[in-house]
């Protein structure tokens, strides 16, 4: 009898239930869930905030790490370590709030060796989206040892972007509403500290080139400004939309300086494509998983989470034990 986060259409949105196997959904590998995560899109889904949940009612959850207890494919078998990501789970599918979960086989990718579940979740949807933002910039020639601002840097996707790129030798700045974490950054490896608000005016359609490259959870007048500020043939990886949507800006950067607008997405990135960004993400020494700030939760937790990450009060990332 597993317990889940269910959500339904009406009030209280949020109920743990204890549902019959039977209830699971029908289909090929069952897998006994470790932990989940707290990502920019759950919350949405659990405070109903956004419009995510396509099917009423839903487990919520786009990321869950742990081992399979059953598996009608031959690519899993009982024991294997295995990792779920997006593919719209949380969404459409039933998802990682929940102590076990029924999904398909081409939804999963091994465990690489190194990971805990507990790191893979530390990292998520958040970290791997950051990895594929590092590998989209450096496959548009960022080069060795630039300098590259990241947006929402204390967020899920920024902070492990922040350290990544550190990491690998970049100068990073960070770009934070949240100047009292200013330290906590710096440990993460950023070189300077710039305020929220420095990039939220309405943008002239080129400034100063002053980054080779950026990474951006942000979107709006935000990633307009970033976009005018890019150095001759500068990329910028655009991964979100935390501060909106729109994009009010004009060609200018792109047909003036070269700029390049490089979309990041990791729900339906192929199966190859994650398996070498997981590679990359286990290979990443452990002195970053114990920088990184995480607050673990159980499944009753999870609601009041939720709004604190839409009232933009989280940072580092959070976890989810569904068995605490
Ligand atoms: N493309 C993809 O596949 C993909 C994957 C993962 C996430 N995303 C998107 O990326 C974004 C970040 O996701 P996440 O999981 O990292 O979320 P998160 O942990 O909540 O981080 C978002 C960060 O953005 C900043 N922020 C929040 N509200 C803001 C606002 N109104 N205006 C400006 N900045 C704001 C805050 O950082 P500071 O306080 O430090 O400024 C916050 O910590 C979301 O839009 C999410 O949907 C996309």
């Amino acid at each position: 009898m597993p317990r889940v986060l269910m959500v339904r259409d009406q009030q209280p949105r949020c109920r743990i239930e204890e549902i019959d196997d039977e209830q699971l959904p029908d289909r090929a590998v069952t897998v006994d869930i470790e932990y989940s995560d707290l990502n920019y899109k759950d919350a949405m889904a659990v405070t109903g905030k956004g419009k995510i949940v396509r099917d009423y009612p839903m487990v919520p959850g786009i990321d869950f790490a742990g081992t399979v207890r059953e598996s009608a494919s031959d690519r899993f078998a009982p024991g294997d370590r295995v990792i779920l990501t997006g593919w719209g789970v949380g969404e459409r599918y039933w998802g990682g709030y929940a102590e076990t979960m029924r999904v398909d086989a081409d939804w999963l990718v091994p465990c690489p060796d190194p990971l805990s579940s507990r790191e893979a979740m530390q990292l998520g949807t958040a970290g791997l989206t950051a990895m594929l933002s590092v590998i989209r910039l450096e496959q548009a020639g960022l080069p060795a040892g630039s300098k590259v601002l990241v947006t929402g840097a204390t967020g899920g996707v920024g902070s492990w972007a922040v350290q990544m790129l550190a990491h690998l030798d970049y100068e990073v700045h960070a770009v934070t509403g949240k100047p009292e974490q200013s330290q906590w950054l710096k440990t993460l490896g950023a070189t300077e500290i710039h305020e929220r608000t420095e990039f939220e005016s309405d943008s002239r359609p080129l400034e100063k080139g002053r980054w080779a490259g950026a990474v951006d959870s942000i979107g709006g007048k935000t990633l307009a400004n970033i976009l005018a500020q890019m150095d001759y043939r500068g990329r910028v990886a655009a991964v979100g939309l935390a501060g909106g949507a729109e994009l009010p800006t004009t060609v200018m950067p792109f047909i003036l300086r070269g700029v390049s607008l490089l979309g990041t997405d990791s729900v339906m990135i192929p199966f190859e494509q994650r398996r070498v960004a997981w590679q990359r993400l286990a290979a990443l020494p452990n002195g970053l998983f114990s920088n990184m700030h995480v607050d673990e939760i159980g499944l009753e937790q999870v609601s009041d989470a939720a709004e604190a990450m839409m009232a933009g009060k989280t940072y580092g990332r959070v976890l989810i034990d569904p068995r605490k």
